[in-house]
């Protein structure tokens, strides 16, 4: 655990999601950091600085113009005195200033003194967070160095609207916020990764689609691993729920088409993992206008056709990646058709996995697998999905450093 020990300065700022601020504090506290709160105007509209202050066991730091402040600390050495700065909520608002450098209150202050890592879980409406604007201002502070952990899609807690906007849960910014500070060895940095995860959504019309029941949750998590481990890493992710892994690229895609797009845009690299459940076909021509019924007349039957294969393609491709894993979903016959999808595919491992649903694989948080390769088949054990992707991730080291 990298957070143990580890000074956080904490920038409450004001939006609803800021209620969850409270149970990060108490999360970040448990792995053994400590938490300096800063909080502001509109932060403390939504929660309390007393409930902050209890939680944290610190001083609530909220005024750039307190005397008493300033004698006592400084906003320059709160700015520095850390080993991590942590925005969580990140307000539109804030992140607006930070990208243009205000400093007129503590939080954009703080941010523009500090020499120290920042790490941002934004929260706001999905249009907020879609308008061009603020996706300018995110821009320029990922260039500036800024990290971000979600935002995460659902339900707003606000209105009822959904769509991209939704703070990170506490215990995925704790992930994120220990993956940052974490200084273990990185044997895979100056190697390049390509991750696929999540589903693909192949459209009948404008309002369906084809799906399955993929969460991302391991495509995600080895993307994270990897990352961790100093790879430069490119997750393709098909559409999910799961905020964005620290530390990583991320190409959002819908169909099995972008998804293939964006894999070979993203070549070359030294190791390609494709976790995602791509659709294996799509409709063959997806309507324009929303497909009506009309009594009397006879249902429609979709045709299909057959999705690329993005790890045949991968696998064969001229500029293919050192090595190349598959994972293979399967309900029956789990290690024998892994070994046909292994030369099929020009894959070096399959991952297999049986999704039958009494496993509860699909959709998920543990995963059993086996490593079928050339040398032969290794069973792992029952393990979490996070396990899965560090061993996953351990070994890939190994086998690049190999040479
Ligand atoms: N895969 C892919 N592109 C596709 C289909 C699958 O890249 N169009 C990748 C998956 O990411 C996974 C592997 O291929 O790594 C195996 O996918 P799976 O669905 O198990 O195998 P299929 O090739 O679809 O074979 P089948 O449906 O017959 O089991």
């Amino acid at each position: 655990m990298a957070l143990s020990g580890k000074r956080i300065l904490l920038i409450i700022s004001g939006g609803i999601a800021a209620y969850k601020s409270l149970d990060l504090i108490r999360r970040l506290r448990e792995r053994g950091a400590s938490v300096r709160p800063i909080m502001t105007k509109g932060a403390q509209e939504f929660v309390t600085p007393l409930a902050v202050g209890a939680l944290a066991a610190d001083h609530v730091f909220t005024d750039l113009f307190s005397r008493q402040d300033e004698q006592d600390v400084g906003h320059i050495r709160l700015a520095r005195d850390c080993d991590l700065v942590l925005i969580a909520p990140a307000t539109a608002d804030l992140m607006a200033k930070a990208a243009h450098g205000l400093a007129d209150d503590l939080a954009s202050t703080v941010l523009l003194a500090t020499d120290r890592p920042v790490l941002a879980a934004p929260a706001m409406n999905p249009k907020m967070w879609a308008h061009p604007a603020t996706k300018r201002n995110i821009e320029t502070l990922q260039h500036d160095g800024i990290r971000f952990i979600g935002p995460a899609a659902g339900e707003m807690a606000e209105s009822r609207e959904a769509g991209t906007g939704r703070m990170a849960e506490p215990l995925e910014i704790v992930a994120a916020a220990d993956s940052l500070l974490d200084d273990g060895p990185k044997p895979l940095t100056g190697r390049k990764a390509i991750v696929t995860s999540g589903p693909t959504h192949e459209p009948i019309d404008p309002v369906r689609y084809i799906a399955n029941r993929s969460s991302g949750r391991q495509g995600h998590a080895i993307a994270a691993a990897l990352a961790r481990l100093g790879a430069d890493v490119t997750l393709v992710s098909g559409p999910v729920t799961i905020p964005d892994p620290a530390g990583v690229r991320v190409v959002h895609v819908e169909r099995a088409e972008e998804m293939r797009d964006a894999v070979l845009a993203a070549l070359p690299a030294d190791v390609a993992v494709m976790v995602a459940a791509v659709a294996d076909w799509r409709v063959a021509s997806a309507a324009d206008q929303k497909i009506k019924k009309h009594p009397g007349e006879s249902i429609p039957t979709l045709a299909l056709t057959e999705n690329p294969d993005i790890l045949k393609t991968v696998g064969h491709h001229t500029t293919r990646p050192k090595l190349v894993i598959g994972f293979a979903a399967e309900t029956q016959d789990v290690e024998a058709n892994a070994k046909v999808k292994l030369d099929r595919k020009g894959a070096d491992i399959i991952v297999a996995n049986d999704v039958s649903p009494a496993t509860g694989v699909m959709g998920g948080t543990r995963n059993s697998v086996k490593l079928v390769s050339r040398d032969g088949v290794e069973q792992w054990p029952d393990l979490s999905k996070d396990e899965v992707a560090e061993r996953l991730a351990a070994m890939i080291s190994e086998q690049l450093m190999r040479g």
